[in-house]
């Protein structure tokens, strides 16, 4: 007998009901006996440090992995999952992080991919677009169905993806941190289409790895940590500190640990960068000593402007001087020559090599460091990579595992393991902490501090304002390709005085 999802709602019945999930891999047990329920109608928060289980619980829920021991209930019903297309008929639709949409077909072509319909041609995409701008409205987000999806930002391909759930009739969507790539505008309309399919009595898990959003979208919070269920508890019973302390096991003392800088003389000047209208004339100085944050919108030009100055794309004019003299940078390996870094964001384009072991990734660009007579020392590379692992805490079995292995957010500690041991003068980030834990989170702040302690010069592009306010000593803010705005007075800044300035 199945239970409709009003019923399920009226009765208490959870929607999903996963007890004592199990799952190992080689070297590493994933999830240890863990239990979830998931109601209609409501916003679970999953949460959890980087290595935690919660991608993989996901995966379990969507059908992409397979437990080793535990059950499942869908309304009730003890169901097995075999596969995605099990998952996705039993009203399952996960919107995994690397979107799963094909970039070279339509809006409309995606939502309907691989279902059967009887109309053909003409009067099938008639139909289709029918369905799809009805969908949109739905959602309450216009997204035109012609148009492809490569063209598309990622905040509208994201709206494609749970657009393309609720087409299959979905009554539980799972998102995976699905707020990372979204400036704070983006946000806010994500929470209004997440408040949408609440009140249709859609059920919603929720991963993140952002307190803030826990606080203001989630009816419950679930918290795993190595494996293992910590608690499920309601959100208006937990503060912040609460549900860190759940995370990491441990009271933090503070968030952000910012120490009084001191600042030194101009490192980098850059004078009138630009680059078609991505970059329009941008002009900064960056000094010894000194975090500077920058921030802005997604799309504002920060990385592109970064990108500039490390010599990953030509500039159409400008320059860069460091210690006042004009730098020739015409290619990454210019900067890195002259002592500049770049940590990009995108761990899964620029960073890290998937196929290879995460000792092989680390090696790569410190080739010159370990190998300094031509072969390369295997027990230094071997000494400093444990020493990050240690100090990052980065989740692996082994120095051997493959890259792609690794959880999300030890990934992305890969690729700032790899870039901190070569020790460069001006060290550029890119979104360092998106993706990461809490608890890892504050082990990079430490380390920003550290770096500019030593008299580094340090560029933190961050959409999260909370950490531009929290550990700069300058914030820049960009908007349309050029500086909107420059704030001084770090401590009695406001995020809203920020967001003027990003959106002026
Ligand atoms: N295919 C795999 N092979 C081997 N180990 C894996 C595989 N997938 C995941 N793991 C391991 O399982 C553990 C849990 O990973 P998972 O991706 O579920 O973490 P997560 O909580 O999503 O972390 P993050 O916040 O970093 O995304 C990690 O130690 C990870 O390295
Ligand atoms: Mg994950």
């Amino acid at each position: 007998m199945n239970k409709s999802a009003a019923d399920a709602a009226v009765t208490d019945i959870p929607l999903v009901q996963m007890r004592g999930i199990t799952k190992s891999f080689p070297g590493v047990c994933a999830l240890a006996n863990v239990d979830l329920d998931l109601y209609a109608g409501e916003v679970l928060a999953l949460l959890g440090e980087n290595g935690a289980g919660k991608s993989t619980l996901i995966k379990i829920l969507g059908g992409a992995h397979a437990p080793d021991d535990g059950a499942l209930k869908i309304h009730g019903e003890p169901t097995l999952i075999a596969g995605p297309v099990d998952a996705r008929r039993l009203g399952i639709s996960v919107i995994y992080q690397e979107f799963n949409l094909v970039s070279a077909l339509s809006v409309r072509d995606n939502l309907f991919l691989g279902r059967e319909n009887t109309h053909f041609g003409f009067l099938r995409k008639q139909h289709e677009r029918t369905r799809a701008v009805d969908l949109f409205k739905r959602i309450g987000v216009a997204v035109a169905p012609e148009v492809l999806c490569r063209s598309l930002t990622v905040a509208q391909q994201q709206v494609v993806e749970i657009a393309k759930a609720l087409a299959v009739e979905s009554r539980v969507i799972v998102m995976d941190e699905p707020s990372a790539a979204l400036s704070p505008r983006e946000v806010d309309r994500l929470f209004t289409v997440i408040r949408e399919l609440k009140a249709q009595g859609i059920a919603i898990l929720y991963v993140t790895h952002r307190l803030g959003e826990v606080m203001e979208i989630a009816d419950r919070a679930m918290v795993l940590r190595d494996g293992e269920h910590v608690d499920t508890r309601p959100v208006s019973d937990l503060t912040r500190e609460a549900i860190i302390e759940m995370m990491v096991g441990r009271r933090l003392s503070e968030e952000f640990p910012k120490k009084p800088a001191a600042i030194g003389r101009p490192r980098l000047t850059a004078r009138h960068l630009r680059r078609g209208t991505a970059v329009r004339d941008v002009s900064l100085e960056l000094f010894r000593g000194e975090i500077l944050a920058l921030t802005g919108l997604v799309g504002a030009g920060r990385t592109e402007m970064a990108r500039l100055i490390f010599g990953a794309d030509r500039m159409d004019s400008g320059c860069v001087e460091l210690d006042g003299q004009t730098l020739a940078i015409r290619t990454p390996r210019d900067a890195i020559g002259s002592g500049i870094c770049l940590l990009t964001e995108d761990r899964k384009q620029q960073g890290l090599v998937l196929g290879m072991s995460v000792i092989e990734n680390f090696g790569l660009p410190n080739m010159s460091r370990f190998a300094p007579w031509g072969w390369i020392s295997r027990t230094r590379e071997r000494q400093a990579m444990d020493l990050h692992v240690d100090r990052l805490q980065i989740k692996i079995s082994s120095v051997r595992q493959p890259t792609r292995t690794l959880s999300g957010g030890n990934q992305q500690k890969v690729v700032l393991a790899k870039w901190l041991e070569r020790n460069a003068e001006v060290v550029i980030f890119d979104e360092p902490t998106r993706g990461i834990d809490v608890g890892a989170k504050y082990e990079i702040y430490h380390l920003l501090n550290h770096l500019a302690d030593r008299g580094k010069a340090i560029l933190m592009i961050t959409s999260e304002l909370p950490e531009a306010l929290g550990m700069a000593d300058r914030i820049l803010v960009m908007h349309e390709g050029r500086i909107s705005g420059e704030i001084r007075d770090v401590a009695s800044a406001t995020p809203e005085q920020i967001m003027a300035l990003a959106v002026k």
